[in-house]
């Protein structure tokens, strides 16, 4: 079988790890690899890389991704989802295996449904937001950097009476916030999820200095809304997300807690530290499972299938179960982190 492999969206570490996993045991199968560049435009454009035994060697560690990656939407380019299929054939290629997120798997399962296209998925992100799995590769690392920048706030937060905001990423759910801001001892924690309000920040300070706490952390994710917040319209992607980039809730809140309370704060925004860089070693683990698994499944045909962490078990699931709805922090876990508030 001859498998093409792309990556989609916003890269993550581990993405190479799970292309070296499916060419490695893929090749143990008897199928030749081809590298598509920069996710789905790499497969309407036709450009590819040869992917082989000696082109993913000492890549398992590396972050990023040797095929490149965009968020191009086929089904945003006039007659793209049939561009893509007469490229599959052009390509002379028998399967794909799919690495991404909400988006990418979306395209997959559709490519799949309305066209035929043989498919497998492996799941994508350092937000943790995708359904059917447990886990998804990056997470892990991304979560790994926050708690350390966090460790590293409360020391100098503390030397000079600070209130330190730390902004990490979470685009429509509050995961690395969450599990960061737990690992991290945090004072509060912002998620997506649930209604921002500054007074209760304010007052979560407040009453840390009258019991002689003269520092404050406070983790926010990127997709919070403030209830003091004008709400504007942002720019969109290809996939109808708005782009957040243009201001920071970080830097908001923080200007908030200044002039309400008068204490010197600073703001800290992780942005794509938490992206780039090498793979922890747990997600070198699981993008390593993934990836076997993907070849796996292409093996078996079984297409528009994706595979997946099921407690410590890979499972494979409809790429249809991935992209049903976000998976979202609910409202029991978050309450987990509560009693450490203030
Ligand atoms: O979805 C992953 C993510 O890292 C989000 O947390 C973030 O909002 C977004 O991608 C940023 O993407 P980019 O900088 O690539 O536009």
């Amino acid at each position: 079988m001859r498998v093409g492999i792309l990556t989609g969206g916003g890269d993550c570490p581990g993405l190479n790890a799970v292309i070296r996993a499916v060419v490695r045991v893929g090749l143990g199968y008897g199928h030749e690899h081809v590298g598509i560049r920069r996710g789905w435009r790499g497969l309407l454009e036709g450009t590819t890389i040869p992917l082989d035994m000696r082109s993913v060697s000492g890549i398992l560690p590396r972050g990023g991704t040797i095929l490149g990656t965009s968020r191009t939407n086929p089904y945003k380019r006039d007659g793209g989802p049939e561009q893509c299929m007469r490229m599959m054939g052009e390509l002379g290629l028998d399967a794909l295996v799919a690495i991404g997120g909400e988006d990418t798997l979306g395209v997959a399962d559709k490519l799949h449904k309305e066209h035929g296209m043989k498919v497998v998925g492996v799941p994508k992100t350092i937000d943790n937001d995708l359904s059917g799995t447990d886990f998804t590769f990056g997470f892990d690392t991304a979560v790994q950097i926050a708690t350390e920048a966090i460790d590293r706030l409360h020391t100098t937060a503390e030397s000079h009476d600070r209130v330190m905001v730390c902004e990490v990423m979470g685009r429509h759910a509050g995961w690395i916030a969450l599990y960061a801001g737990l690992a991290g001892g945090a004072d509060q924690i912002l998620i997506p999820e649930r209604p921002a309000n500054v007074a209760d920040v304010i007052e979560t300070v407040l009453a840390r200095h009258r019991r002689g706490k003269d520092f404050s952390i406070i983790v926010v994710s990127e997709g919070v809304v403030l209830d003091q917040d004008q709400l504007q319209e942002a720019e969109l992607d290809e996939f109808g997300h708005p782009r957040l980039s243009q201001g920071s809730v970080g830097e908001r809140l923080g200007q908030h807690i200044k002039d309400k309370t008068g204490f010197d704060t600073r703001v800290t925004v992780l942005g794509h530290i938490q992206r780039g860089g090498t793979p922890t070693a747990h997600d070198r683990v699981l993008s390593t499972r993934f990836g076997a698994n993907a070849a796996r499944l292409v093996e078996k045909g079984r297409f528009g299938h994706m595979v997946a962490l099921r407690g410590n078990e890979i499972v494979d699931v409809p790429l249809a179960d991935a992209v049903a709805e976000l998976k979202t922090v609910p409202d029991a876990v978050f309450r987990i982190a509560e009693p450490f508030f203030g």
